[in-house]
Parts: structure tokens; sequence; C-alpha cells
């Protein structure tokens, strides 16, 4: 193992800093630890201490701890028993998933007395943490980068660590990450059930399918575990079949449809994608309501309208998440280079793709694009795809299964891309009960309708 000299904290041992911490001594960092509940054997003898505070004390300057314990208050007690141990100049970095309002909180205290807080977005789960995971940080002072640069995933010479512009920025984008992680794990997810259900496809014939997709543009980390998920048996029976269909999840995806609402965004895949896990989580709800059994009409669709439903919903995900992104660019922090975040995504991460070096190159070429679909490669992906969505979903709502994700992502290309929308009759609505007013097409400033005149 190459020695650095390079020695830095790192508390909370859970599977994720477990594996960072091997990824550390891999590099020749020196790692000292603490845990609450260690495990056995998780750092060498002599490198685990017995409480948080005694991590600073065991450091040299420029001190750097990294937190990698779970978000919420779990952060701030770490951050109330480091603080009085903590001196100028020290860096504190959280790599949990922090919300990034909570970051954007903790960092005004410490940065007073001239400590470095940086909130590190952090993806790969446990695998990508001990082989190098993909990396979003607030900002990066140099003693703190020459520690990321050695354990961060490369693509080709360049590190998959970027800043973006500012407290809670680095968290942010990780968020979004998440949202387009819901999305396109629930895209996959129903575009197999109805491989299953409706065009009867086994486990493994869809499995070989998939990886037959996964060679081209496709191509996802999410489709690969996929693929690869669906070969697994016990006694004979596909595994997936013994796992309670009631998905779970810890919040990142729900935050993001938070910040994309209040920055004025639409993000309904994303959106559908955590709906569609608080709808399977229903249990009591759904056994009351449950079909005996799935009775599908079969689906008239070739796989090619599949493999074109998923790459077009895909893409709609992929523009909802990004112009969050991009709206967080335009009003927190212009720093914020959205072509980064598909950069530092495509290794290491859980939603690294082929697709996502097309997503950094049209934000390189346009740095305000406010949404993928205004790029002519996107449109023009979406135009040879949006036929197999628009079949593909309509076979499945035909059928009655349910594909909310595909769905969302029609109901979005077709509202974005209409004539005319509903939304004046919203504004007619709100007018007539509320004087909330509205704007006409031939006349300047708000304007109310003559609704007493004309009942
Ligand atoms: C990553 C993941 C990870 C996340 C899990 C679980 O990029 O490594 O996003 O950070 O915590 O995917 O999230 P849910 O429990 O909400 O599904």
């Amino acid at each position: 193992m190459p020695q650095t000299g390079l020695k830095v904290g790192l508390i909370g041992l859970g599977a994720m800093g477990r594996n960072l911490a091997l990824n550390m001594s891999h590099h020749g960092i020196s790692v000292i630890g603490y845990d609450p509940s260690p495990v056995e054997g998780c750092l060498p003898k002599g490198t685990l201490v017995g409480s948080s505070a005694s991590v600073p004390l065991l450091l040299t300057n420029p001190r750097i701890i990294f937190l990698m314990v779970p978000a919420g208050e779990a952060v701030d007690q770490q951050i109330q028993a480091l603080f009085p141990h903590l001196q100028s100049g020290d860096i504190l970095v959280d790599c949990g998933n922090s919300h990034f309002k909570d970051t954007r909180r903790r960092s005004p205290p410490l940065t007073q007395q001239g400590i470095h807080y940086v909130g590190l977005g952090v993806s790969g789960g446990a695998e990508g943490a001990r082989g190098g995971p993909s990396m979003m940080a607030d900002f990066c002072p140099e003693a703190l980068s020459e520690v990321l640069t050695l354990i961060v995933a490369r693509d080709k010479e360049a590190t998959c660590l970027a800043t973006f512009g500012g407290s809670g920025a680095g968290h942010f984008v990780k968020m979004i990450h998440n949202g387009i992680e819901y999305a396109e794990m629930q895209m996959i997810a129903e575009t197999v059930h109805l491989l299953r259900y409706n065009a009867f496809l086994t486990v493994m014939q869809i499995s070989d399918l998939l990886e037959k997709w996964n060679e081209g543009v496709l191509g996802s980390y999410l489709l690969e575990i996929t693929a690869k998920i669906l070969r697994v048996k016990e006694n004979g029976m596909p595994f997936i079949d013994l796992i309670v269909d009631e998905a779970e999840q810890k919040g990142t995806g729900y935050w993001a449809l938070e910040a994309a609402m209040a920055l004025g965004v639409s993000v309904p895949s994303l959106a559908a994608a955590v709906d569609a896990r608080a709808l399977s989580s229903m249990s009591q709800l759904r056994s009351h309501l449950r079909r005996s059994a799935i009775t599908p009409v079969p689906l008239s669709i070739d796989l090619q309208d599949v493999h074109d439903a998923l790459l077009a919903s895909k893409v709609c995900a992929y523009a909802q998440g990004f112009s969050v992104l991009a709206a967080a660019k335009s009003t927190i922090w212009p720093n914020l280079e959205v072509s980064e975040a598909a950069r530092v995504w495509q290794q290491g991460s859980i939603i690294r793709s082929t697709l996502l070096k097309t997503v950094q190159q049209a934000f390189l070429r346009t740095p305000g694009l406010q949404s993928l679909l205004l790029e002519h490669i996107i449109s023009t992906l979406l135009a040879k795809t949006m036929p197999g969505l628009r079949k593909v979903v309509v076979a499945a709502q035909f059928s009655g299964l349910p594909v909310p994700a595909l769905a969302s992502a029609l109901g979005y290309f077709d509202a974005v891309t209409a004539p005319r929308l509903w939304a004046d009759l919203v504004q007619a609505q709100r007018d007539y009960f509320g004087q909330h007013g509205f704007k006409r097409i031939d006349k300047e400033g708000v304007q109310h309708g003559p609704w007493g005149e004309n009942p």
C-alpha cells in the first residue's frame, strides 16, 4: 500500500463509512475512526477511538474530518460534539445525504470560527465508496482536494469530483441525482413488469434483452444491475418473486420534488417515482382492493417500441432533473455548472449512463440552457422514440397495467409541446371564485373576467 503521509478523521463506520475507510487505506491515507457501535475489525487496531472528540486530537494540521452518519439529527449531534475541539483552518466534511438546507444552516457558525464546512454529495453505494464514488462538493479547500482526488471515481484522466459554487450546492446536486435515480429505477421496473406480465417474457429472456439494450444508448448501471438481479434464482424460482412489492425510501426523492416545486420547475416523472413508492407501500389499502390475479390483455407491441419507451421516458426524466439544476443556477448558485453534474455522474454514481455524455455536451455548448428538450440532439432522439412510448403507455393502460412513470413522461412531453394548455380555464376558475386575476392575450396587466355580467 503506497503511504502518502495523509491522515484524516472519519466519523460513522456503517457500510458507507467502512468502505470509504477501506478506499482511503488502499490509497495510503491513514484513517482515525469513530463509531458509537463499531463493527469488529472495521479499522486496523489503534486507529479506532472511543469518542468523536478524540478524532481531531489525533490529527495534524490541516485537520480533515469526514462525517458519514445518517442525515438529520445525527449530523447535528456530531457537529455539537466536535465543535469545542475544532479550530480555525480545520475542514469538516458532511458526506451523508443531508438536506441542502440543513447544510446551509450548519455552515455559518462553523465558518465564523474559520472552520471550512463542506457539504459533499457522495454517490455509488457501498461498492462505490470502496472503489471510487462520484463526488459533488460545495467547494473544496486544497488539502481536501488532495485527499478526495485519491479516492474518487475517474473518467479517463479526469476525477468525478466537482464543486458547485457554495454552501448546500453539493447536497442539492446529489438530491437531484437521487430524484433522477428514483425515476430511472421506476421506469426500468415498470418496463420489466410489462415485459413479464403483458408480453409474457420469462425473467431470463428479459435479462437477456436488458443486457443487449445495455450495450447501446440505454446503457446504464441501473439497467446492468437489473439484468443481473433478474438472473438470480432460489429453489428454481426467480428471486425477485420472493421480495415484498412495497418500495421504501429515505426522503431524498421527496426533497427533490419539494425543491423543484419551490423553484417552479415541473418534474412529473420524478414525482411519479416517489409517489409509486408511497403507493406500493399502502399495504392495507392494497390488500383490500387487490384483484385476485393479474389478467393481462397481451400487449401487441414489439420490443423495439418498449426499448424506445424506456429511452424516451428516461430522456424526459433527465430533462426534468437537469431543469431543476438549471433553475438553481439561475436563482441560488450562479457558479453551479450543470455540465459538471452530468460529467461527475458518468463514473462511480448510481445513475452513471451512456446518455450523460450527451447531456454534458449539451450544457457545455449552451451553459444557460434551461431544458434539454431545447437541444437539437435531444429533440431528434425524442422525435424518434416518442411513438414507441405512446404505443407502450396506451397498450399498458388498456390492459390495466400501471405504468405511472412511463405515462408521466408522455404527459410531460405532450404538455410542454402542446399548442395550447388547459391553464386558461384554471385561471378563469381562480378569478371567478377568488378574483385572483389573469393575463389576457390582447391587453397588458392583471385582468378580471366579466363573470357577474354573464351568469
Ligand atoms: C447513491 C444513492 C444513495 C441512496 C440510496 C437509498 O447515489 O449512492 O442515491 O445515496 O441513499 O439509493 O436511497 P432510498 O432509500 O431513498 O432509496
